[in-house]
């Protein structure tokens, strides 16, 4: 599923993304849906932070949030494209992203694969990338490739037209090998990333001890062993609660409590 945040329906972000589509489709048969977030209905957050901390249902926006979620859901992969807008998203994906904030808390696309996707004049393209690239990740996706495609406001020299096909076709190539995988990872025979087996315990054990403030995740991570059924290596385990002593250790003053007079 291809996710495109330009308000432009079909300027150079939705151009490369097709490009992106071409190279796919050259090297094997994969069916691509996209959803323009220019013409979904998706009211602005207001701030009530209800969906991370009640539970996304008390969202008291009733728009196509849901209806999105859900075709992500049944997508092997998502391609999250926006231009750069003064060296960030644009303001139509931010609030899509924050829209979703409850997914960096309760994570639903662990076993599927990713790739961003950024235009740029010239700059920031680094740093949007990098930014979509954590987002995409707290919502449990593999980030296989970030691509950047350079797009200035005049006519391009043939040096940068390879630069761009070059950058295209290697994140092209790398997010159609992993996509190969995602049927292993959906019978559970793919095993757990470090990172991401520590990111759920560190949730899991904030959650356990602030379950009054946020409800929502503590019913979430209650009773897990891990985001979804999977193999978890032993020295995964031991090293990853040996860590968490550490971490809780130097996060000390952050839990919640009223210190003694
Ligand atoms: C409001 C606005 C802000 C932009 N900010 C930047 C910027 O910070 N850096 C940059 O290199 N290009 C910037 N650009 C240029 C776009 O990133 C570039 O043209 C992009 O390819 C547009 O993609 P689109 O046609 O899909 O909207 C900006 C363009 C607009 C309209």
């Amino acid at each position: 599923m291809t996710i495109i945040g330009s308000p432009r329906k079909k300027g150079n972000s939705y151009q490369a993304a097709k490009k992106l589509e071409e190279e796919m489709k050259n090297k094997g048969d994969y069916e691509f849906e996209y959803l323009f977030l220019k013409d979904a209905h998706l009211e602005s957050c207001k701030g009530c932070f209800n969906c991370v901390s009640k539970g996304d249902e008390i969202c008291p926006l009733k728009d196509d949030r849901k209806m999105i979620e859900e075709k992500m859901g049944e997508a092997d992969g998502l391609i999250l494209v926006s231009p750069v807008y003064v060296m960030t998203v644009t303001a139509l994906m931010k609030n899509f992203i924050d829209r979703l904030a409850y997914r960096c808390h309760r994570p639903a696309y662990h076993g599927k694969k990713a790739l961003v996707l950024s235009t740029t004049g010239g700059i920031g393209v680094k740093e949007t990338l990098k930014y979509m690239e954590l987002v995409v990740e707290s919502w449990g996706y593999d980030v296989v490739a970030k691509c950047g495609q350079i797009t200035p406001p005049w006519p391009q020299k043939e040096g940068m037209k390879k630069k761009n096909r070059d950058k295209l076709l290697k994140s092209a190539a790398e997010f159609y090998k992993s996509l190969k995988s995602v049927s292993l990872i959906k019978q559970g025979k793919s095993a757990v990333k470090f990172r991401d087996y520590m990111s759920f315990r560190i949730f899991q054990t904030v959650s356990g001890n602030v379950e009054e403030y946020m409800p929502a995740d503590y019913k979430y991570y209650k009773n897990k062993e891990y985001y979804k059924p999977a193999k978890i290596g032993i020295p995964t385990k031991i090293l990853t609660e040996i860590m968490l002593k550490v971490i809780f250790f130097m996060m000390r003053d952050m839990g919640p409590g009223n210190d003694k007079k």
